[in-house]
């Protein structure tokens, strides 16, 4: 098993020869900094001084061609061959509060959120904890490299990790999911990963801004909020966006959970501008969240989780009316 070595100091760890440089430092407890842990947004670099790797995904957009003639390196997709020495920065944030393990799991259950929306259910060998937002690796099937998914649900005995995903036309892994895989079948789970967790410390009322799968995130935030004892009397607005009536969703799973209707709050909202009947808000989710909040978004924690435009617009939008950063909280995957 290759040990990684970080020059100037004295830390070093394992590293199993079918892992990655910066999971395995997560799985030691260290602090590698990361966020999508599928080669696409560059906080996982280090400095490759020493030792023989493979790139995992070698044209990932993380890193650029500078990088790379500067012998950087993307942790999140880089396996080392034999022993490496590194030269990074571990920062305490990013320790895991619960080490993500490597593992097989069954699917359980399968049903339909929308016309392109499916919850997946698995249940896995052992219990792992996790935070509620946080995202697992699938490791499916004639899949190459695992899948970023968040979870929908919050940690339980049973063991069971619940995703809720949309289809991807003409993805392989979401044909996979949607087209092939059958109750009863084994798929491999690595997890949890993510830093857009429930901060169930922070004593604010809580936004979420949704579209698409980042449904399964903003879903099991809220979850956990509205269990937690010392969020009572606060309250969770939910935003989710939709280009059509059909795509809209997520009310049902709210309605369930206690002060639905007082405390805990839906907004939906449409963004085809098309006579379809709906008469509920139309637009963008930041454009609503900003018509309704205005000012008082800067008093309240932020999750959010969709497309990669839905999240520029709302990180704009966060910026331009100065909540602060420590307020936001978002993993950037899609
Ligand atoms: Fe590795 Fe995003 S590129 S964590």
């Amino acid at each position: 098993m290759p040990t990684i070595a970080v020059k100037g100091s004295d830390i070093q760890w394992q590293c199993a020869d079918d892992d990655t440089i910066m999971r395995s430092a997560l799985r030691a407890g260290l602090g590698f900094p990361y966020e999508c842990n599928v080669g696409s947004c560059g906080n996982c670099r280090f400095d490759l001084l020493d030792g023989e790797i493979e790139e995992l995904r070698p044209d990932a957009p993380g890193l650029s061609e500078r990088d790379r003639e500067r012998g950087r390196r993307l942790g999140c997709q880089t396996r080392p061959l034999g022993d490496c020495m590194v030269k990074l920065r571990f920062m305490p944030q990013y320790v895991s509060h619960f080490p993500p393990a490597r593992q097989s799991a069954i699917l359980v259950g399968v049903r339909d959120i929308t016309h392109d929306i499916r919850e997946f259910r698995f249940k896995l060998d052992r219990p792992i904890r996790f935070l509620a937002g946080q995202y697992a690796l699938l490791d499916l099937p004639g899949v190459g490299g695992g899948r970023a998914y968040s979870m929908a649900n919050t940690e339980n005995d049973a063991g069971e990790w619940h995703f809720q995903i949309r289809r991807v036309p003409n993805g392989v892994a979401t044909g996979e999911l949607f087209d092939r895989l059958l109750v009863g079948d084994k798929v491999g789970v690595d997890g949890p990963y993510g830093m857009a967790y429930f901060r169930e410390e922070a004593e604010r009322d809580i936004i979420c801004l949704a579209g698409g799968s980042g449904l399964s995130p903003m879903i099991s935030v809220s979850r956990a909020a509205a269990a937690s004892p010392r969020f009572a009397g606060r309250t969770i607005d939910f935003i989710y966006g939709g280009r059509t009536t059909q795509d809209i969703c997520g009310e049902d799973m709210l309605a369930e959970l206690p002060r639905f209707g007082t405390h805990v709050r839906y907004h939906p909202v449409v963004s085809a501008d098309s006579d379809d009947g709906w008469s509920g808000h139309r637009g963008f989710v930041h454009e609503v969240a900003e018509r309704l909040f205005s000012d008082r978004i800067r008093d309240c924690e932020i999750y959010f989780a969709g497309p990669p435009l839905m999240g520029q617009a709302v990180q704009k939008m966060l910026i331009d009316l100065g909540v602060p950063s420590t307020q936001v909280h978002f993993d950037q995957f899609y």
